[in-house]
């Protein structure tokens, strides 16, 4: 290759055989910002008028070939050039350009190579559209290019699910022409040089191959029924379905509906999200801390919650030793890890081998001492602060001095079962979310004493368990109990003074939660939380408002859908508004003398969501959360909040 021309500070270039191998050297990602696309655009002109330049390579330094646009640009004003000019560039170019693909090709990054002649990837290389994540829709030509080459219905599929896909299942989709087997930039260079001389074949001005209108239509409502609203998808919809068009109309109404997604609440809020994410696992004070290793995973309680974790600890590739009370129950474990296992299989996420791979590194015993090997050991036992510590000071008994000890406990305060302990300084808590393998939150509570290497380990397990970690203080219920009490305590409030429950879930729903407080309530079941009010009964503050009507339901076998009755009746299995339940309320609030009022859709909602951003300060203060934004995450990812209006944090402002 002969000498480097740098083009921009992110953008340089060399030549061989003719072919200008274009780099771009942003990191971490490669994200399209000013400097790129500059450095691009200069980069393009130079091949378009180099008489030794017959093809071009585009490709990226590092593990990324080009994550998108530059989020971090968003909501600044616009910077020349923009991403629709340095693509109208590559696809207008005389010359063929080849993208080769090095690593991820996501949103911008797919874009820029859909306006190239050829794809070639390295085999670890994914792409995707993931931009509807983001509350957008591709914006430099995604929505036009992408059912050029691959037709409608599939571009529909990855443009409204965001999903990537790998190497080999884009080659076969036709989105990539080949993988490279061997040198990556060698075979761009040969393809390039292949090309030169040749019609070019622009992807933008392919025909959309003809799809089934009735197939397009019921494919369209089905995604505009998940959507529940949002309008990123809906409007990826409409631009897929109508790219049967010129391609310059297409591209205007493409750009056009990006900017006013973009400067939209619904994308700030999935943007605050997406960074709250990267954020919420930089944890004050662990710059540098290396987690212990970890390779044994010892589950105590193989019940629902403790078969979850050990489902998702075999996913991840570590050995599992699950222990229960007696043999029997150890084994029963067992039976329902492998029937969890079993129903991954039926599901397509996991193929046999791997399925006898996990039941290989599984192991379930009665006897502590078997535990001896573990790295670290979860409880999932019944949460009762005896049993926690019994068991707690037997695994002393058992493993190794430098072995992490976790309690999933959701209620009980971890500090008093790591004061149990010889070092609770190896104890952590490691608060799951049921069921354990599907829920992607983990809430990683650090105690008064816990080490920053455990601290450290408990964040480096959630991540390889890919898990979303949020580190929270110790106090009761954790981040997201607490907010949730908060939040529980106003909808009741709102009882009392003139809502009723259908009418405050019908809120929470028109709001974007999957479902009501009230009907999720008589899911779970009402008789946990009945519990803790009677425990609580004593200590409770005589001054405080405390609205008696869960009680009155629980004291009348009214305990959720289970026992057929609840917040609302289920007559034949159907969720109904029940008149004894309003009946009910009523009473309650004419014992305490309030005169109902009417609640519009919207107070029920602000009322509810200020409720629970007045918790989360008072989380903040407390120094049990470090951010704001981790709450929101919790909110998110463990209790239904829409993730497109940002959590409720994000909300209030
Ligand atoms: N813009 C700005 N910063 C970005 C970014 C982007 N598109 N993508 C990632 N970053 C930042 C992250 O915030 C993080 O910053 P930090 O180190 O300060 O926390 C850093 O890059 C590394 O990111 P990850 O921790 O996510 O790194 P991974 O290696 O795990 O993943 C990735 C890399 C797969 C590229 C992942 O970052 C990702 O999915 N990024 C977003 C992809 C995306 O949504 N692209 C579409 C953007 S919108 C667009 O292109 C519009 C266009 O149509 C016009």
């Amino acid at each position: 290759m002969n000498e480097t021309i740098e083009f921009s500070a992110t953008v340089s270039t060399m030549t061989r055989d003719g072919v200008l191998v274009v780099t771009i050297d942003n990191p971490p990602v490669n994200a399209t910002s000013v400097d790129v696309r500059s450095g691009l655009e200069k980069a393009l002109a130079h091949a378009e008028t180099a008489a030794d330049v017959t093809g071009v390579v585009v490709t990226g330094a590092g593990k990324t070939f080009i994550g998108g646009a530059d989020i971090k640009e968003f909501g600044k004003p616009a910077m020349e050039p923009t991403l629709p000019d340095v693509i109208e560039t590559i696809e207008g170019l005389s010359k063929p350009v080849v993208a080769a693909l090095n690593g991820a090709a996501l949103g911008g990054g797919l874009e820029v190579a859909l306006a190239c002649q050829y794809r070639i990837a390295s085999p670890a290389a994914q792409v995707g559209l993931p931009e509807v994540k983001l509350g957008i829709v591709p914006g430099a030509g995604g929505t036009q290019r992408l059912p050029r080459l691959i037709g409608i219905l599939a571009a529909l599929d990855l443009i409204t699910s965001g999903r990537s896909v790998k190497a080999e299942e884009a080659v076969t989709l036709g989105i990539i022409d080949e993988v490279a087997a061997g040198d990556l930039i060698e075979a761009a260079i040969s393809a390039a040089f292949a090309l030169a001389g040749k019609p070019l074949r622009r992807t933008g001005e392919l025909n959309v191959a003809a799809a089934d209108p009735a197939e397009i239509e019921k494919v369209s409502a089905k995604i505009l029924a998940r959507a529940r609203g949002q309008k990123a998808p809906a409007e990826a919809v409409r631009l897929v379905t109508s790219s049967n068009r010129p391609l310059a109309e297409g591209l205007a109404d493409e750009r056009a509906t990006f900017l006013t997604l973009r400067d939209s609440r619904e994308s700030a809020a999935l943007r605050h999200v997406f960074f709250a994410e990267r954020e919420s696992s930089k944890v004050v004070g662990l710059e540098g801390v290396e987690p212990r290793p970890v390779e044994t995973i010892g589950i105590c309680g193989l019940g629902l919650m403790g078969s979850g974790i050990a489902v998702a600890a075999l996913g991840a590739g570590y050995s599992v030793i699950g222990l229960d009370q007696t043999s029997e129950a150890a084994e029963k474990g067992r039976q329902r890890i492998i029937g969890l296992l079993e129903r991954n299989v039926a599901a397509g996420r996991l193929d046999q081998a791997g399925f006898e791979a996990q039941k290989a590194r599984l192991s379930v015993t009665a006897d502590d001492a078997d535990l001896a090997p573990c790295d670290l050991v979860v409880e999932a036992v019944f949460d009762d602060l005896t049993v926690k510590t019994d068991l707690f000071q037997r695994l002393d008994e058992v493993v190794r001095p430098d072995a992490v000890l976790a309690t999933n406990t959701s209620y009980l305060n971890p500090d008093e079962i790591a004061a149990a302990t010889a070092h609770p300084e190896r104890v952590l808590g490691l608060h799951f979310f049921s069921p354990a393998h599907v829920m992607r939150l983990l809430e990683v509570v650090r105690c008064s004493k816990t080490a920053p290497d455990v601290l450290a380990t408990g964040l480096a397990v959630a991540r390889k368990l890919r898990k979303l970690p949020v580190v929270t203080g110790v106090t009761e219920g954790f981040i997201g109990n607490r907010i949730f009490s908060a939040y529980r305590r106003e909808a009741e409030l709102l009882l009392e003074d003139g809502a009723l429950p259908h009418e405050v879930d019908a809120a929470l729903e028109d709001y974007g939660f999957p479902m009501g407080l009230f009907a999720v309530y008589d899911m779970a079941g009402l008789e946990i939380a009945w519990a803790r009010r009677k425990r609580q009964a004593t200590t409770r503050d005589p001054s405080a408002r405390y609205v008696e009507i869960a009680d009155t339901l629980c004291e009348a076998g009214r305990l959720g859908q289970k026992t057929g009755r609840g917040w609302y009746a289920y007559p034949e299995g159907k969720r109904t508004i029940d008149p004894e339940v309003t009946a009910i309320i009523e009473a309650a609030r004419a014992k305490k003398g309030i005169t109902p009022r009417a609640f519009s859709m919207r107070e029920i909602v602000e009322r509810m969501l200020a409720a629970m951003a007045l918790e989360g300060e008072a989380l903040l203060t407390e120094g049990i959360a470090a951010r704001a934004s981790d709450i929101d995450l919790v909110m998110i990812n463990g209790y239904g909040f829409p993730a497109y209006k940002g959590g409720p944090m994000f909300a209030r402002t």
